[in-house]
């Protein structure tokens, strides 16, 4: 066989793979049973009436439900979201336009990067911040620069020159932090300035504490002139290992992506989309029992580490002492964290928390970190 090329050999370490593995390899040795808070991996099921919604379609024995679906999407699936922006984040959207339905928003924000990047212009990317980012830089050969998140973006300082595109994501992973008052409005400002075209990755926007309301990008006057917005069935309804997310806003970035997708892959199926609906449009209770758990997890979490903090996400973002390492926790409590380095160079000295965990399994590795630290 030839050399990999370039676009496969050029692929940087693929962190939660690798992160998998270590703690899997941990988890062999003996010793007390480790307890795994590395992970991100929702803990709840989707609703009842979603995984029966789902169950009814795929028995109907019809091609239109079994043979290749629209490529791009359920035209209904596109108006349901659209009436969620609306009742939930207060954003108009046209589900014609301005909707994409896509595998997950992983594989949009990989997508996203493809429609909008020239080869060798930047992109830049939250520090710290989720690292599949740094898989979309990669495979559209373009270069990756940091925008510090930390005390707020400041885009005062950030690159200007040949800048593609801007990622946010808010409520952050894994720094687990709500958008600083006039983040959004910068972002705007910043685009329109400079030609960029931003991405708000909002895969946790419901999953907001302490009162704070889901907070939409594109609620920002002017952002859907300038960028899109990645709404993931993940989390608000516990369907990861569904696969199904959308892009949101530009209508241009939209149809590059339909476009995109229409190249590689041959649609959704159908049943999963009608599920998708029964979520989007039915019974909303579960989204907020969710919420309220992973809060009073992180209030848990909280009050046994000083040192942590979450204001959204499942996560909780730790600042670790004067040396502490995660391989040390990991050696000595047997508890696995997410190192923060890998996150991005503002990770170093942290680690993620998952609150995705059952709660005796949460609290165990609460009190063995908290004899550690
Ligand atoms: C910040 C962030 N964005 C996007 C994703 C991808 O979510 P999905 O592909 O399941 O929609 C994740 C998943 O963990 C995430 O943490």
């Amino acid at each position: 066989m030839r050399p990999q090329p370039d676009r496969i050999e050029g692929l940087p370490e693929q962190y939660f793979a690798a992160l998998l593995a270590r703690v899997a390899e941990a988890a062999a040795r003996p010793g007390v049973p480790l307890i795994d808070l590395g992970r991100g991996n929702p803990d709840l099921p989707p609703p009842p009436h979603v995984a029966a919604r789902l169950a009814e379609i795929a028995t109907v024995r019809e091609a239109r439900v079994h043979g290749y679906a629209p490529f791009s999407g359920l035209r209904r699936l596109k108006e349901a979201l659209a009436a969620r922006y609306r009742d939930v984040y207060g954003v108009q959207i046209d589900p014609e336009r301005e909707v994409a339905i896509l595998p997950g928003t992983k594989t949009a924000l990989v997508d996203f990067a493809l429609c909008v990047a020239e080869r060798g212009s930047t992109i830049l990317l939250p520090d710290p911040g989720y690292p599949d980012y740094f898989s979309a830089v990669a495979l559209a050969s373009a270069r990756m620069k940091a925008l510090p998140i930390e005390p707020r973006p400041d885009f005062a300082a950030a690159p200007t020159e040949d800048v593609a595109a801007i990622y946010l994501n808010y409520p952050s992973n894994p720094a687990a932090v709500a958008p600083p008052d006039g983040t959004f409005a910068e972002a705007v400002a910043f685009a329109e300035r400079t030609g960029a075209v931003v991405l708000h990755d909002f895969a946790y926007g419901d999953l907001v504490f302490d009162g704070r309301r889901p907070a939409s990008f594109l609620a920002e006057p002017g952002a859907k002139e300038v960028g899109v917005e990645l709404f993931s069935m993940s989390k608000s309804y516990g369907m990861a290992g569904w696969r199904l997310g959308f892009v949101v806003g530009n209508a241009e970035i939209v149809r590059r992506l339909e476009l995109l997708n229409d190249h590689v892959r041959a649609g959704i199926f159908v049943a999963l989309q009608e599920a998708a609906v029964a979520a989007l449009t039915g019974p909303q209770e579960s989204v907020e029992e969710r919420r309220a758990l992973y809060e009073a997890r992180r209030d848990r979490v909280l009050a046994a580490l000083p040192g942590a903090r979450s204001e959204g996400t499942f996560f909780a973002w730790l600042t670790l002492p004067e040396g502490v390492t995660v391989d040390r926790i990991l050696e000595e409590a047997r508890v696995a964290l997410a190192p923060g380095e890998g996150f991005g160079a503002r990770g170093a000295g942290h680690a993620r928390i998952s609150l995705a965990v059952a709660d005796d399994v949460l609290d165990e590795g609460i009190e063995r970190l908290a004899s550690l630290l």
